[in-house]
């Protein structure tokens, strides 16, 4: 009998190490003032532990190094394109794979091809790039997420799903209107909360009875089907690598940003099935990227790329990732910290609305204790909540439908005692949240405001509370 010890070990060992820098609280409150509130401004330099994103910030293996030696830098036709090109083909067969320099530019290509003034872009739950870029071409996206995916508490192995019954309905009526679905596996915006396989296929048979195509925005793939394996009846045996096939068999097509699951510092691609919308977005791809076979990648990416795909997929990888993801929430949760549950794949989601309750919607608790645990610790997250999502295209203000604060997990980058101090940090800062107060925003730009927005703290100084 195999013996089995409690003690999650992350599987692999340090092969080089980069330096963190410790600061002190008083030099954290003048960077973070500095930064106009606005945890996007720092200099990485002043951040200690940096959870804002897991996107192009996981740490590459020996392999994908080594793999970077053989990128061959040939404008056209280069090996590294059909290695790349392969190993996004053994695992989401479509027929044609453009190369792009990450998610964003996949998406645009496919919206400014797809979208358009009157057309609407159904999803589990948009991106914020991916809602911006279907915005940007004049078209609206829909959000249609299960009723408890947009309730941080219930308890939902798939919170991801999309309401079957609403995209339906929205279909018998509108479908003329609906050039593609979406699906974003796992869901970003909701949690990181999977996708369960009958939910894919649900979406599947109603987009083909409406000859709607289905494209995954599939970013998180591997985490996704990792949790199919791990929680979906019947799917226990199988290999995670066959799980991501037959979810890819149910689409027509993706957008993938590289820079998650695939292990990549940059990189995304576009794939599909239908030969004459390939075409279209190749034409836009050497406008705006780059020749069909690198898009906006060096070749070295290309290598790096196909090898992070293998290594995406590996169940003793995935079921650290998971298990140390959720070691993080249900430590949270034991010590009384509203998180969203279940814990999600990437992230643990805070409930800045329920730990907060003093601080209204628009006065932005999700960055009220974003800004608070960076002075207490050097750790950097993410709002995900009203600075993110209350701005309307229309320009007016309304709350988002949860108030987040994202603690997203860099891939193999954190060791467990990193995690241990980050439950330490965020611990004290929630015993002491009653005394956090609200912000004001003072500037904005008119679109995705959350990178460049600048803020005030509001009656006095909640940042130093
Ligand atoms: N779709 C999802 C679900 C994402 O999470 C992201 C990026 C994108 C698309 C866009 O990809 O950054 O390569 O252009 N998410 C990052 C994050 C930025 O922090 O969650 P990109």
């Amino acid at each position: 009998m195999e013996p089995t010890f409690h003690t999650i070990i992350e599987p692999f060992r340090i092969h080089s190490v980069e330096p963190l820098r410790l600061t002190t609280r008083a030099q954290r409150v003048s960077a973070i003032e500095e930064a106009g509130f606005n945890l996007f401004n720092l200099h990485s330099n002043d951040v200690l532990i940096d959870l804002l994103t897991d996107s192009g910030t996981g740490a590459m293996s020996r392999d994908q190094w080594a793999a970077i030696q053989h990128g061959d830098e040939s404008y056209a036709g280069s090996p590294s394109w059909f290695r790349f090109e392969a190993a996004v083909k053994d695992l989401f067969p479509f027929a044609h794979v453009i190369p792009t320099h990450q998610g964003r530019a996949a998406e645009k290509i496919l919206f400014s091809v797809l979208g358009g003034p009157g057309k609407s872009i159904p999803n589990n739950t948009h991106f914020d790039t991916t809602r911006a870029n279907v915005e940007a071409s004049g078209a609206t996206a829909l959000d249609m997420v299960i009723a408890e995916g947009r309730d941080a508490s219930a308890p939902h192995p798939f919170k991801g799903n999309i309401d079957l019954e609403a995209l339906e309905n929205f279909l018998a009526e509108h479908s003329d209107e609906v050039p593609v679905v979406m699906l974003t596996i796992t869901n970003n915006s909701g949690g990181g909360q999977p996708v369960s396989l009958a939910n894919i296929r649900g979406a599947s048979e109603i987009c083909h009875r409406y000859a709607i195509p289905l494209f995954l925005d599939a970013c998180r793939f591997a985490e996704n089907a990792w949790f199919i394996h791990e929680r979906e009846e019947g799917q226990g045996h199988r290999e995670v690598a066959d799980i991501v096939r037959e979810i890819a068999s149910l689409a027509d097509g993706m957008t993938m940003s590289a820079k998650k699951d695939p292990f990549g510092n940059i990189g995304g691609w576009l794939a599909l099935n239908d030969d004459a919308l390939a075409e279209a977005c190749r034409n836009v791809l050497i406008l705006t990227e780059g020749f069909p076979t690198y898009g906006g990648l060096a070749g070295r990416d290309l290598e790096a790329l196909a090898q992070g795909l293998s290594e995406a997929v590996s169940p003793d990888y995935l079921r650290y990732r998971i298990g140390s993801t959720a070691y993080l929430g249900d430590a949270l949760d034991a010590a009384g910290v509203p998180v969203v549950k279940p814990i999600g794949g990437h992230a643990v989601y805070l409930d800045a609305r329920a730990l907060l309750p003093q601080v209204p919607p628009l006065e932005y608790p999700g960055l009220s204790l974003a800004v608070a645990l960076y002075v207490m610790g050097g750790v950097r997250t993410c709002e995900i909540g009203s600075v993110m999502f209350g701005r309307q295209s229309d320009g007016t203000e309304v709350p988002a439908a949860m108030e987040l604060v994202r603690l997203a997990i860099p891939r193999r980058t954190y060791t467990q005692s990193h995690i241990d101090y980050v439950i330490e940090v965020v611990t004290a800062v929630a015993r002491d949240a009653a005394s956090l107060r609200g912000y004001a925003m003072v500037y904005e730009p008119p679109a995705l405001r959350h990178f460049t927005a600048r803020c005030e703290p509001l009656e006095g100084t909640g940042a130093r509370a």
